[in-house]
């Protein structure tokens, strides 16, 4: 049996495992203990684990079945012969990218939100990284909803808001979509504001990302405005864990009840990241 060791790494989310190599067959029980650990902490990460393709995606399927990546700029998968796994990358071979979001900022988002069963967990293994920048935060969506005022709390009870698919978190146009200049008209999923956790059944509050972001049926300028003091609020330092990258680290994150963002590199540096997702059932209001 393996004996895994649980860390928490900050205050509102993130625990470190220790005790295990992942390239070795995980007993019933050590899955549970992770799972559990998992629910607890929203946010996993394993260190020194050196995967290839095939392990990445039967570690993967022990958390469910695999959701391929949604649309990405350039049309095609990354991994013809892995086209479940997306690759974060900046490195271009030929001129060409190998990977999705560049060496910029990513904003705070939720992943693929803007399709009516988004996925429930991500995966994110590190191949190649920066000796520095490239930081990956998470925050805590249970946390950012319970600490949430109560007159914010009654704005958005029963709301939706739309989640566009336009752009993804790097500001790049998904393939075959075009430019919205007005939020309203944002194509994606109307999304629940407040959502209950399909394992938990906890509230959360349900993001998804703030550009073209809309709450249906109130005036422009109100959605606006309580948007923007609700990703305020919803990304306070207390909320997150900070990801510094070293070499062959795992995360694991629950995608229904956190956000993540990542900071800016060195163009100049490589940064090569293995991405999987595990498909979710479809989202559904707190208290429906
Ligand atoms: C992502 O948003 O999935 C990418 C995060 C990262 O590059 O660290």
């Amino acid at each position: 049996m393996n004996r895994i060791t649980v860390t928490p790494l900050a205050p509102a989310l993130g625990a470190e495992i220790s005790g295990i190599d992942l390239r070795r067959p995980i007993d019933a029980d050590t899955l549970a203990e992770i799972k559990q650990a998992w629910a607890d902490h929203l946010v996993l990460r394993f260190r020194g684990q050196l995967l290839s393709d095939p392990q990445l995606l039967a570690l993967s399927g022990l958390f469910g079945e695999l959701d391929p990546p949604g649309p990405n700029p350039y049309g095609k998968p990354f991994l013809s012969d892995f086209p479940e796994i997306n690759v974060i990358s900046n490195v271009k071979v030929g001129g060409e990218p190998i990977g999705n979001l560049g060496d910029g900022e990513a904003v705070w988002h939720c992943d693929m939100t803007y399709v009516a069963n988004p996925p429930r967990a991500a995966m994110l293994h590190a191949l190649e990284v920066p000796e520095s920048g490239g930081d990956t935060f998470w925050s805590n969506m249970y946390l950012a909803y319970q600490t949430l005022p109560a007159e914010m709390k009654a704005k958005i009870a029963g709301r939706k808001a739309i989640h566009d698919s336009t752009y993804n978190s790097a500001g790049m146009m998904r393939k075959g979509m075009k430019a919205i200049t007005d939020p309203r008209e944002a194509p994606g999923a109307h999304q629940p504001l407040v959502i209950q956790h399909p394992d938990t059944g906890r509230a959360a509050l349900f993001l998804g990302r703030r550009r073209n972001s809309y709450i249906v049926g109130m005036d422009l300028p109100a959605s606006e405005a309580l948007l923007d003091a609700l990703w305020e609020h919803a990304t306070r330092t207390e909320f997150t864990f900070r990801q510094q990258w070293r070499l062959h680290d795992l995360i694991l994150w629950d995608n229904r009840c956190t956000l993540h963002r990542r900071d800016s590199f060195d163009p100049d540096a490589r940064r090569v990241m293995h991405r999987t997702q595990i498909k979710g059932p479809a989202v559904v209001a707190f208290g429906a």
